[in-house]
């Protein structure tokens, strides 16, 4: 068993480089399925779902090499599969990108239901629906496996999503690119990593425009050659140092980013009090200048507040004093950890979507867990905050999604460390690697 052990009470300063997007790389690696050559995928973030997805590829056939730290190569042409059903396949949520991916490479595929973070219900209907618009048909197979078939082969078509969802406008787009015709997808997402795939795809010779709209046009093109690509930088990881920089009242540059897609958690900063200075791919966060100040916040599809910053910044904001209320609008659920953050003295009491945060009361240490991704970050988030020994359990989830996240912290002088608790021996060994 792996824990996060954390010392807290000390602000952070220095700089701190971010990886790239894990939401662009966990669709872009499947994308490669629709290329007839390999490719080279460039600045991928080295994190248990990028290996996870990896994984899966090779068990199809695709030869995937590890070029270095941050590259892949990636060779498709010896998939001989349109089916994807093994455990690793259930083990994370983006895997439903293989259906967007082998259907509009083969006219067919087979995958298991995805697994992934754990909060509220996560349908897929609005992914189905797509494909289905394009003249395939799909069922569910023993409540675990999606099927989808299109014996004709795909042909273009307008789609009209219920909901705005990052998910099926990306995988519609996958289907899409080499099916007959036109396809439009309307009330399309547009956050930055939707933009990352259709530029992707876009080298590899696909007809995508719009992306970053909320009207997407695919036409559907033949042949789709290799080519070397750089993924956009994450900036979820980006808010949650930035998070972090605030919360103990430091100050942090953050490098390697596009300032730019950061435009709705900087406001929030800002409104907060900290100083942000942005330059071309950095911006630097100081929250030493004044007192921070309570805000509310309000999740929304992209150029809104990100729902993957939400539980750092409830994390932050329990340490500012005043009553501070987040609006979770994109997820039915996704407030599990809070009660691991009243286990540390916060007040926040939930109310259906509402979050109601009365910041500033005295926080002590205490065993937690990361209920998710994001609810793991702001674990570390609140453990920086308290003077005392803070043991975060359940680390899995955070290193699904934050690269190299010890060793990035500590640069910044936080007291973190990743211990291994051996269940025989009840001795604790500190992890070398
Ligand atoms: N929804 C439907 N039907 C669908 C699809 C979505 O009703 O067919 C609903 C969902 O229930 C949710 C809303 O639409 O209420 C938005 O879901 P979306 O499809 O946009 O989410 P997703 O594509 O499954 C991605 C990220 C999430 C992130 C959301 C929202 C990946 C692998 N995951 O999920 O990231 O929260 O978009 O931005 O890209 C994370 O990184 O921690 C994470 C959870």
């Amino acid at each position: 068993m792996e824990k996060f052990v954390v010392t807290g009470g000390k602000p952070l300063f220095g700089e701190v480089n971010i990886s790239g997007a894990k939401n662009a790389a966990v669709a872009i690696i499947p994308a490669v399925i629709l290329c007839d050559e390999p490719c080279q995928i460039e600045n991928i973030p080295n994190i248990s779902d990028v290996t996870l997805i990896s994984k899966i590829l090779q068990q199809m056939g695709a030869k995937v090499r590890r070029i270095n730290k941050s590259t892949l190569y990636i060779d498709p042409t010896h998939i001989g599969t349109y089916s994807a059903t093994t455990d690793l396949v259930r083990g994370m949520r983006a895997s439903y990108y293989l259906l967007g991916a082998l259907l509009g490479r083969y006219g067919k595929a087979k995958v298991a239901l995805p697994g992934g973070c754990n909060f509220g219900v996560r349908p897929i209907d609005q992914h189905l629906k797509g494909f289905e618009a394009l003249g395939a048909e799909t069922r569910l197979v023993d409540g675990a496996i999606i099927e989808a078939e299109c014996e004709e082969g795909l042909t273009g078509s307008h789609v009209y999503l219920d909901v705005v969802s990052v998910g099926a406008t990306m995988n519609i787009m996958l289907a899409a690119c080499r099916a007959k015709g036109l396809t439009i997808i309307e009330n399309a997402a547009k956050e930055p990593h939707i933009v990352d795939l259709a530029n992707f795809l876009n080298s590899m010779g696909a007809d995508i425009r719009g992306a970053g709209t909320d009207v997407i046009k695919v036409r559907g093109v033949s042949y789709m050659h290799g080519i070397s690509y750089s993924i956009i930088p994450d900036q979820i990881e980006a808010g949650t140092y930035m998070c972090a920089a605030a919360a103990t009242r430091g100050c942090v540059t953050i490098t390697n980013i596009t300032p730019k897609h950061l435009e709705s958690i900087s406001a929030k900063f800002r409104e907060m009090g900290c100083k942000i200075t942005e330059y071309d791919e950095a911006l630097t966060i100081d929250a030493t200048v004044k007192p921070l100040k309570r805000c509310n916040i309000k999740t929304m599809p992209h150029p809104g507040f990100p729902t993957d910053c939400q539980p750092q910044f409830t994390a932050l904001l329990m340490g500012v004093p005043g009553t501070s209320i987040v609006n979770e609008n994109v997820w039915d659920n996704r407030y599990q950890y809070i009660s691991e953050l009243v286990r540390m003295g916060a007040h926040i009491s939930v109310e259906g979507r509402l979050a109601i945060i009365e910041g500033g009361t005295p926080l002590t240490a205490a065993p937690v867990k990361a209920t998710d991704l994001r609810a793991g970050a702001a674990m570390i988030i609140a453990a920086l905050q308290v003077s005392g020994t803070t043991e975060i359990s359940s680390i899995q989830y955070i290193e699904r999604g934050y690269e190299d996240v010890v060793e990035k912290f500590k640069s910044l002088g936080a007291d973190i460390k990743k211990v291994y608790y051996s269940d025989d021996t009840e001795h604790e060994l500190e992890l070398r690697a």
